[in-house]
């Protein structure tokens, strides 16, 4: 009898327990904007990239991944828009990384992977190959960017100049690990405090100190990120194994930034 009683109280348990993380699970997708990954799709392989406009906050981009890049090259849609993934690739296996968000898909030959994603803040969303695919691997990205439709109009000055800083080694070691997910170099704010102009700037911090961001500084932040808390920001930055070598490339980046 008494065995009984314990089995019964174990499957009570197991299914308080399941319960439990179905309800977490399913309030997650209102409660942070999260969205179920699916990856069946009744797509046929694509080659031919696109993009599909239905609403002004909803599109449609057939992703055609190769060797070493994304196509469409760049997206740009307003804040709050929801986009529709579709991911092909027309050589090998490659893999979709959307930063910041948790989009993260497969491009697999013969094969189309789905995932749809709602981008609520404006900002640059970097699109990172996590499959090694060559040489080319770790320069194979792309970007969707995310306007916000309220902020004032930029008047077109002079055609921009291509940014020859893209190329830059310390710049790789940022994408690599994901820095730019939270840290622009064009000076917009983001989950982090923005890269551009930071080196040899007096930065604030939260205890209200200011402090130069020199190279002590920068190597600092970078290897025990909670050592200065920079004002205005949560102490959410993880350490991140960095060698001797790709610290020195990233200060040398920065110095130019
Ligand atoms: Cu494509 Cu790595």
């Amino acid at each position: 009898m008494a065995a009984a009683k314990l089995e019964k109280q174990i499957v009570a348990t197991a299914v308080i327990f399941v319960m439990t993380l179905f309800g977490v699970t399913a309030s997650s997708i209102p409660l942070f904007g999260i969205g179920l990954p699916t990856c069946v799709t009744d797509v046929k392989p694509f080659t031919k990239p696109e993009v599909f406009f239905y609403s002004p906050t909803h599109y449609e981009v057939h992703y055609v991944a190769r060797m070493w890049n994304f196509d469409p090259p760049e997206v740009t849609v307003p804040a709050g828009s929801t986009i529709d993934i579709y991911l092909s690739t027309a050589d090998i296996t490659h893999g979709f990384q959307l930063l910041g968000t948790n989009v993260n898909l497969m491009a697999v030959p013969g094969a189309v992977n789905y995932a749809r994603v709602k981008l609520e803040r404006p900002g640059d969303y970097h699109v990172l190959c996590h499959e090694y695919c060559g040489t080319g691997h770790q320069n194979m990205a792309t970007v969707i960017r995310v306007t916000d439709p309220l902020a004032p109009r930029a008047v077109p000055v002079a055609p921009e100049q291509p940014d020859q800083r893209v190329g830059h080694l310390g710049y790789q070691v940022l994408q690599n690990k994901a820095c730019l997910a939270c840290h622009t170099i064009d000076g917009k704010p983001s989950t982090g405090p923005t890269l551009k102009g930071l080196f040899g700037d007096m930065v604030e911090l939260a205890d209200g100190s200011k402090v130069k961001a020199d190279e002590a500084y920068i190597r600092e932040s970078i290897q025990n990120p909670q050592a200065k808390l920079v004002k205005g920001f949560t102490p959410t930055m993880p350490q991140l194994p960095i060698s001797e070598t790709e610290l020195a490339q990233v200060i040398e980046y920065l110095k130019i930034l």
